[in-house]
């Protein structure tokens, strides 16, 4: 294989001659390996002055190598998913929302319930969370190597709805239901008329038990009959998706008021569930 042309081992030793480097770089643009090719010359001196043996330097090769592509895919599939932020979990402080079961957000972070086609649902105020840990539970969804997808209710339903309006309605429903985990964020900040409820409703009924989506709202579900403008509807629509579901219920003060809480410019949510808490 490699044979030595020069005897020092102190200074970096020259392993193949020019035209076989030039032989071995055209292959490896081939074979579409980047990273090989821009190493590889420094991977052979290194791998000769070490004496290394063939397996290690070839595992060094290819593991460099797969480490490239697979930072490459993440980072081509977390742009793709469109996410509002990038804010893996890690910079989650789970101490600051206590009423989250932080072992339940650490579990869903392995994506069984992906593969099991489970919606994960969080519900709480604003300012708690919900948003960060949907984008962090995309973020390891990614990283588990599957395909998300992130809009906002309102954008899903601004844009289902001019799909129906161009006749285009099955693309876009298509659109929404290929990427594996699908996350719906803010449900219920915006009121939804007759048609966009419908719309929401068919595309929930072809994600059913196929596509796991993780859905964020500030409302309790037993407003969501208000948020949809129809009650029926929001029964249809609860009854799929909690059909297998894990629901994160958050109970706590928003993060945006950390600071003012801090400083007691604002009341917190324990001082007002306290009996006489109230001004
Ligand atoms: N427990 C937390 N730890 C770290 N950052 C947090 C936490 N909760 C919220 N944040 C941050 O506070 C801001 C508001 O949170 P967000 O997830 O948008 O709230 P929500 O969607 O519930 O309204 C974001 O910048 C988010 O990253
Ligand atoms: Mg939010």
């Amino acid at each position: 294989m490699m044979t030595r042309t020069a005897s020092s081992s102190t200074t970096a030793t020259v392993v193949t001659t020019p035209a076989q480097l030039e032989r071995l770089g055209e292959h490896l643009h081939k074979l579409r390996l980047q990273k090989s090719a821009e190493r590889l010359e420094a991977l052979l001196q290194h791998a000769a002055a070490q004496e290394l043996p063939y397996a290690d330097f070839l595992e060094q090769v290819l593991g460099e190598e797969v480490a490239a592509k697979t930072a490459k895919n993440v980072s081509m599939r977390t742009a793709m998913a469109r996410f509002p932020f990038v804010k893996p979990l890690e910079t989650f402080d789970f101490a600051y929302q206590p009423s989250i079961d932080k072992r339940q957000v650490l579990s869903l972070a392995g994506c069984q319930y992906i593969e099991h086609g489970d919606n994960v649902i969080v519900l709480g105020p604003p300012g708690v969370g919900k948003t960060h840990l949907a984008v962090s539970l995309g973020l390891k969804a990614i990283e588990a190597g599957y395909r998300v997808f992130f809009t906002s209710a309102a954008q899903l339903i601004a844009t289902l709805s001019k799909a129906l309006a161009d006749g285009r309605l099955d693309e876009k429903l298509k659109f929404y239901t290929t990427p594996r985990l699908l996350i719906i964020d803010e449900i219920g900040y915006l009121p939804i008329d007759r048609i966009g409820a419908n719309l929401f409703f068919q595309l929930i009924s072809r994600r059913y038990e196929r596509g796991p989506m993780i859905l964020t709202s500030n409302q309790s579900f037993g407003a969501w009959g208000e948020v949809f403008g129809d009650r029926v509807i929001a029964t249809a629509i609860l009854d799929r998706l909690l059909h297998h579901a894990v629901t994160l219920n958050i109970r706590g003060n928003s993060y945006r008021l950390k600071e003012k809480l801090k400083a007691g410019l604002v009341r917190s949510f324990d001082d007002q569930s306290q009996p006489g808490g109230e001004i």
